[in-house]
């Protein structure tokens, strides 16, 4: 078990564009990255957060393993989970030990969640406390009146275990779940900690969703995942230019025709952005409602941030200054492996599984 526990996770971010896949070494100066690859999915293998072609994405990791050239004793993984099939709420308890909240954090997370409570993995963590949380056994004296604030986090098991089958018939041992928001804080975390004084956004802009993630003091105050990604603009460039998805995903990438109209490029791209935009207005709009803090900066990752000019948009359109998060930056990089111009150019899409291959196995 020993052995076990030391062993880096291989961390697997399944996304409906794409599968990435990291692993680390921790040395006693931090980590060190080993292997990283991405491989693009077929288009409709992941429509609206649900798998329909579930073999897509087992070829996709193997040949990634494959590729990558994962040692055949690195089997146990971590993948997250993010969208509709997720809830995180923060809630107020009575000031209590973790195994007595453990005990009963079922049955309260049943007012808070949205589904049936049979369906959903209930996990939580203490993020504020009146006073000093009770140790194991131990309890709050009766007159005691303190609270704390839980981070409730419920996620449907189906999707789970949809999940840990297709990463199984990779050849994988699927270990720990964990959620994207949360892997982008510890992607973030890794390369440049987290103030105790500083209130900011981290924004996983995918393919479908946008993962928000307000942090507050150091720790996560609010959480969104948004129903808009990369595709949004991909669409607004079909619609604006008359062209099929294909050829809007290719203008997106930098590769325009030269018959096309360079301004109605420009101006599908800022509506696409826009619209998400909006939504992360929204977002900041709701945690205000919940804080007294003002979000003062964006961080950026996922592979919405690679579309070229996205964080001047985003200063625009929010007002708030807007950076690319690497999540290499933390680490060392043997500039022999890998390609340094590589490196930098795609690593605001490492984050999820760069904060995944933080994992460790004793942890849940
Ligand atoms: N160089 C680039 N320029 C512009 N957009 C890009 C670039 N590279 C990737 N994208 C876009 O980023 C999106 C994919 O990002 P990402 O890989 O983070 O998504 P995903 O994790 O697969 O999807 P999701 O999590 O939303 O299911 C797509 O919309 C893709 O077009
Ligand atoms: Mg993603």
């Amino acid at each position: 078990m020993f052995s076990l526990l030391k062993k880096p996770l291989v961390g697997i971010d399944i996304g409906s564009h794409s599968i990435k896949l990291a692993y680390l070494k921790q040395t006693k100066r931090g980590y060190e990255l080993l292997h990283f690859g991405m491989v693009s999915l077929p288009p409709d293998t992941i429509v609206d957060g649900e798998v329909e072609n579930p073999s897509a994405i087992t070829d996709a990791i193997k040949n990634l393993l494959k590729a990558e050239k994962i040692p055949s004793g690195a089997r146990h993984c971590v993948f997250s989970v993010s969208g509709q099939s997720v809830i995180i709420k923060k809630i107020t308890v009575p000031l209590m030990s973790e195994d007595d909240l453990a005990e009963s954090i079922q049955q309260e997370a049943e007012q808070y969640i949205p589904f049936d409570i049979d369906e959903v993995n209930v996990a939580f963590q203490v993020v504020k406390a009146e006073g000093e949380v009770p140790k194991k056994g131990e309890k709050a004296p009766d007159d005691d009146d303190s609270q704390m604030d839980v981070l409730l986090v419920a996620a449907k098991k189906d999707v789970i275990s949809e999940q840990s089958e297709i990463i199984k018939d990779a050849g994988l041992k699927p270990t720990v779940v964990d959620l994207d928001v949360f892997a982008v804080e510890n992607g973030y975390e890794l390369a440049y900690g987290l103030a105790e004084d500083d209130t900011f956004a981290l924004v996983n802009v995918g393919a479908s969703v946008t993962n928000v993630n307000i942090i507050e003091n150091g720790i996560t105050a609010y959480t969104r995942d948004i129903a808009l990604g990369g595709n949004v603009v991909t669409e607004s460039i079909q619609k604006n230019m008359g062209i099929g998805f294909r050829d809007a995903e290719k203008y997106k990438l930098g590769h325009l025709d030269e018959s096309a109209s360079k301004d109605d490029f420009v101006a599908a791209i800022k509506s696409g952005v826009h619209e998400i935009c909006e939504e992360i207005k929204k977002t900041f709009e709701m945690f205000q409602r919940t804080s007294e803090g003002h979000v003062r900066r964006i961080y950026l990752c996922g592979g919405g941030a690679l579309l070229d000019g996205i964080a001047g948009i985003i200063m625009q359109e929010i007002g708030l200054d807007c950076e690319l998060i690497n999540p290499f930056r933390g680490m060392k990089v043997n500039r022999r492996r890998f390609d340094e111009e590589y490196i930098e150019k795609i690593a605001p899409v490492a984050v999820v599984a760069i904060g995944l291959a933080t994992r460790k196995l004793d942890e849940s």
